[in-house]
């Protein structure tokens, strides 16, 4: 039998933010969704998380997730003291507690498995992980004999000079027979330079202790600080952009460009410069991204080219070009060989199969059909001040420069508008419309004299 605990009750007075340290972001998912993430392939029989600071705040952003059982901190007494917080709850309990602190997110689950195996295999009280640090300032020192026997843990600010020269850090993940550590839980002391109890003090109530090295440190580093936080980033996604580089994807100047867990890459794609990739998006194979590019939550086919622009829960089909200055906003849904080009926002509109954008141009609320040629400057006038309404144009259609549509408007197949239209009608197809003035010319006019 496993339960998960993860702590996550403490106010991460470290990072001087408005939001709970376990809710900070990183690349795209918060530093507790990613802690719960790395255990889900265990399966464990229960799964507590526990809450404290801002409790509401967290067990919200959290509520989607089914089984996870929320234990409340009230106050945070400390890291022992939280887990004190489950001898209720866990009281029928038998068998192996996984602790992860909240703020230690680059764990992979293989880490976790291999030392819960360890724990399993050896039959200590407790297992701990632990990693050697060139810089080990800040952690808590593990004082262990040559055979990973833990005598004990002492935190930064509680050790002698002598003891910091000591770089073996606890992670804070540790797997407890839960029946001993219930054990002595309620024993645990205030006596630090903090005051509160801390769950580190166990391991020395504890016998045998073990602690497991991890092989890459860099799997352990704790978030306490913004600069912890972006030099998690930083490893977060030099992991995404290594894993694609192996995929077959082509980054011309890796370091400049991010990544989010759900990006998903075909094959033979080129990301140029600065381009950023968040959400769920999915880009196809023989793409050309960038130079700076945003891309969020989008789904693009094959072959596409997207240069500069912006591109948010958006659907882009096959040999699409997109941009320079392009911005396809949500609902914008392109069919195969599309063109928009510089200045142009597209939202909420279906563009069917080889419509061309190419110049200057808003385009909301509109249903496109085939081949649609929207020239330079046309506007689909869709909101009144009120309410949105919707622009259909039939295919084949072509507006003139400077066409204004003033939805809800209809035009038909194959419809040509004159340049600088203000159309208010719906225009059937084969039909040329002009909605503006007649041109005026005085001919050999003379202008008016100038006052004296
Ligand atoms: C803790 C460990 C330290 C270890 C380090 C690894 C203790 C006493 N120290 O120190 O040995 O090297 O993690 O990153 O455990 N929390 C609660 N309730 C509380 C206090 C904290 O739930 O009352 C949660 C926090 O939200 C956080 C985690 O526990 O997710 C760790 O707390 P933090 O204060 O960051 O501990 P560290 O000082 O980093
Ligand atoms: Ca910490």
């Amino acid at each position: 039998m496993l339960a998960v605990a993860v702590l996550a009750a403490g106010k991460g007075t470290r990072m001087k933010s408005e939001l709970p340290k376990v809710l900070q972001p990183l690349a795209g998912a918060t530093l507790v969704e990613r802690v719960l993430a790395s255990c889900n392939g265990l399966e464990p029989e229960r799964q507590v998380l526990i809450v404290g600071h801002q409790a509401e705040r967290v067990q919200h952003s959290l509520a989607h997730r089914p089984g996870l059982e929320f234990v409340l901190q009230q106050p945070q007494n400390g890291t022992g003291h939280a887990v004190q917080q489950l001898l209720e709850p866990l009281a029928d309990f038998d068998g192996d507690l996984l602790v992860l602190n909240g703020d230690v997110p680059l764990l992979r689950e293989e880490t976790i498995a291999q030392l819960l195996a360890q724990h399993r295999s050896s039959g200590a009280a407790v297992t701990l992980l632990t990693a050697r640090l060139s810089d080990p300032t800040g952690y808590g020192r593990v004082f262990a004999n040559g055979d990973g026997a833990v005598s004990a843990i002492v935190e930064h600010r509680d050790c002698s000079e002598a003891q910091r020269t000591n770089n073996l850090i606890n992670a804070g993940i540790y797997c407890f027979n839960w029946r001993q550590l219930k054990a002595v839980l309620p024993q645990l002391s205030t006596d630090n330079d903090q005051g509160e109890l801390y769950l580190t003090d166990t391991v020395a109530m504890l016998q045998p202790a073990m602690h497991v090295e991890v092989a890459d440190a860099d799997e352990i580093n704790g978030i306490n600080d913004r600069l912890q936080l972006a030099q998690c980033e930083a490893v977060i996604q030099e992991r995404l952009r290594r894993h694609w580089m192996r995929e077959g994807v082509t980054f011309v100047d890796p370091a400049s460009c991010t990544l989010s867990d759900g990006t998903r890459f075909g094959r033979d794609v080129v990301v140029e410069p600065q381009c950023h990739f968040r959400g769920s998006s999915v880009i196809g194979s023989g793409c050309r991204i960038g130079p700076g590019s945003l891309i969020d939550n989008a789904r693009i086919g094959d072959r596409v080219e997207v240069v500069y622009s912006v591109v948010r829960d958006a659907v882009v089909a096959s040999d699409c070009a997109i941009g320079p200055f392009a911005q396809l906003r949500p609902g914008a849904d392109l069919g195969e060989g599309c063109r928009v080009g510089n200045f142009v926002e597209i939202k909420k509109s279906t563009l069917a199969a080889g419509c061309k954008v190419n110049h200057l141009s808003y385009i909301g609320d509109a249903e496109l059909g085939e081949n649609v040629n929207v020239g330079a400057g046309t506007i689909t006038a869709n909101y009144d001040g009120v309410n949105k309404h919707r622009t259909v144009i039939g295919a084949g259609s072509k507006t003139g420069a400077n066409s204004v549509l003033v939805a809800p408007i209809t035009l038909g197949a194959n419809v040509t508008v004159g340049a600088g239209s203000t159309l208010t009608k719906d225009v059937a197809s084969g039909a040329l419309a002009l909605g503006r003035a007649k041109q005026l010319v005085k001919e050999n006019w003379q202008p008016p004299a100038q006052a004296s």
